[in-house]
């Protein structure tokens, strides 16, 4: 099993979102039983929560489930335990750099290393800008790009 967690600051706007679109592209793509999905923030303050109501609001325009999800906070153990982590901006990688040592086994991404459409080096936090549909837009497609590279990197059809 190949496993990806996605990482951003609250665990209730932006990686929720990739979360539910990744695996919502893995299911299209069947390899299901192939490629496992989760997400974290690095922030407690919302453990337990269901994602924001402007996540839950874009999946379901486009149909796409975040049942059972509910927020928690990374820990250094995640780091051995996902294949891939891929976080939403910079912040989240120094906070991630600290909090986990030497011997982990993740490839740590920017999920806008997989944007190419568009010139972004962070996935915008709607929390304060308020657009989900933006974030929606760049999440959607960097997934798309993300599952390529995974599928191109571990040779899944
Ligand atoms: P997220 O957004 O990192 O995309 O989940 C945020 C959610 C909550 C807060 C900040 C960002 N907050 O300050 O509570």
């Amino acid at each position: 099993m190949i496993q990806v967690l996605f990482l951003c600051l609250g665990n209730i706007c932006r990686s929720p979102m990739a979360e539910a679109i990744f695996r919502h592209q893995v299911e299209q793509a069947n390899l299901q039983h192939k490629i496992m999905v989760d997400s974290a923030g690095t922030a407690s303050w919302h453990e337990g929560k269901k994602p924001h109501e402007g996540t839950q609001d874009i999946l379901d325009k486009y149909n796409i489930s975040y049942a059972n999800m509910r927020a928690r906070q990374i820990k250094e153990k995640d780091s051995q335990i996902f294949d891939y982590i891929i976080v939403m901006d910079d912040q989240n990688m120094v906070d991630l750099q600290e909090l986990i040592t030497d011997n982990y086994k993740s490839e740590l991404y920017k999920l806008t290393d997989f944007v190419t459409s568009t010139q972004v080096d962070h996935v915008p936090d709607p929390y304060y800008t308020g657009d989900f549909n933006y974030t929606y837009e760049l999440v959607s497609e960097g997934s798309k790009n993300l599952l390529n590279h995974i599928k191109n990197n571990h040779q899944i059809k």
